[in-house]
């Protein structure tokens, strides 16, 4: 396995994994990084008169229902734009590649083949092996799903030769100094959503970082354990999960730091009130700038974002992630941000330029800085063929 850039790759036909994995509202892409950040493999690739096959997948599906809700069409759509490009609609049948004179294909979603029995996220290798017939050279550059050892993400270097694109040359290259925990104080500073699947990397970053900032529905599911009062505010259900929980604070209190302020609603004002004062309202974000908090941002060498305190779709809850990313922007430490709603909310407040790295990676970022690996690269060393 290597760079694309330590070898050049001309006059092929190749498979090229992307992640196109964007975020829709009312059928229009809000945040086009995860394509843009692609195309300079596609350009190059294009240049040096390859055929270029792109592979991705476009949400979960699990149905097919699934399969009209998260159709690739919308970024076939958006590329016909830029690029003389044709549309496969069947994922299982490429055929279509060896009768056109087009240098560039989309392929559907390649999770389309997860319904009725799953191929693509159970990285089955017959599928792998179909789409390979189609290519001589295999790059990924998925950085966002390499994460998840799947037939087109890691299956396919098992009968192609594999390079790593240029996102995730770039991706592992920036992260290197997150990765190998070369300063400290290391700040990690946790929101969003869920806490059901982020558990395991709660775990991993307690290891390798000084502090771990709590915030946003995140830190309910924390509340909710510590027997708060946090109303219907979004927290894990989960008895399994609400016991990790507990376990963690108990063996790393020392570590874990958040507000002791949120915001809620009382009648139809929004009031800052003390976590101890709250009477089941909703909390609509938890102010996280207080003078703990602030202080750790001082004295960081290294800060990772992941997650905002709440919504930051919408102006009311939006306040407590803008109040953070203004004072992340001006802290002298090295800041790096990943998560796809996070870098879509730098994006949105015009943060991008102001931080050390923003990851094109959600949960591959999160796997990748808490443990250093990713299963697809893990796949891909193990099983790859030589190149
Ligand atoms: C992401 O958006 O984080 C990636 O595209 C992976 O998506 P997934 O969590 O559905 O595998």
């Amino acid at each position: 396995m290597k760079y694309l850039s330590e070898e050049g790759i001309t006059n092929k036909r190749v498979l090229l994994r992307c992640d196109f994995n964007v975020p829709v509202k009312d059928g229009n892409i809000c945040d086009d990084s995860k394509i843009t950040k692609s195309l300079d493999t596609i350009n190059y690739l294009l240049k040096n008169n390859n055929r270029v096959i792109l592979l991705s997948h476009f949400g979960r599906v699990k149905s097919e229902e699934d399969k009209e809700k998260n159709s690739l069409k919308i970024v076939y759509e958006y590329l016909k734009k830029y690029y003389d490009l044709e549309f496969i609609s069947n994922p299982l049948d490429l055929t279509m590649v060896n009768n056109s004179s087009k240098k560039l294909f989309l392929v559907e979603n390649t999770r389309y083949t997860d319904v009725p029995e799953k191929r693509e996220s159970a990285n089955d290798l017959e599928l792998a092996k179909y789409w390979a017939s189609f290519a001589d050279v295999f790059v990924v550059d998925a950085f966002a799903s390499l994460h998840r050892a799947h037939s087109s993400t890691a299956g396919i270097s098992k009968y192609l030769p594999t390079f790593l694109g240029f996102l995730v040359e770039k991706e592992i290259e920036n992260l290197k100094p997150l990765i190998n925990n070369e300063n400290h104080p290391f700040v990690v500073i946790m929101g969003g959503a869920k806490v059901d699947d982020k558990i395991k990397i709660i775990e991993g970053m307690l290891k390798k970082c000084d502090k771990l900032v709590l915030t946003g529905g995140i830190l309910n599911s924390f509340l909710k354990v510590m027997n708060y009062h946090i109303g219907n505010s979004l927290a894990s259900n989960d008895a399994e999960v609400l016991e990790s929980v507990k376990k963690i604070l108990n063996e790393s209190a020392s570590k874990i730091v958040f507000s002791p302020m949120v915001i809620v609603k009382r009648g139809n004002t929004n009031v800052e009130i003390d976590i101890q004062d709250i009477e089941d309202e909703d909390i609509i974000y938890d102010n996280i700038i207080n003078d703990k908090v602030k202080e750790l941002i001082d004295d960081a060498k290294v800060i990772f974002l992941n997650g905002t305190p709440g919504l930051y779709e919408s102006e009311e809850y939006s306040k407590g992630t803008k109040s953070l990313l203004e004072i992340l922007s001006k802290s002298g430490a090295q800041v790096y941000v990943g998560g796809g709603d996070t870098a879509s909310a730098v994006n949105k407040f015009n943060y991008a330029n102001e931080f050390t790295y923003v990851s094109s990676g959600g949960g591959a970022t999160l796997e990748y800085v808490s443990d250093g690996k990713l299963k697809a690269l893990e796949f891909i060393k193990e099983n790859g063929v030589e190149n």
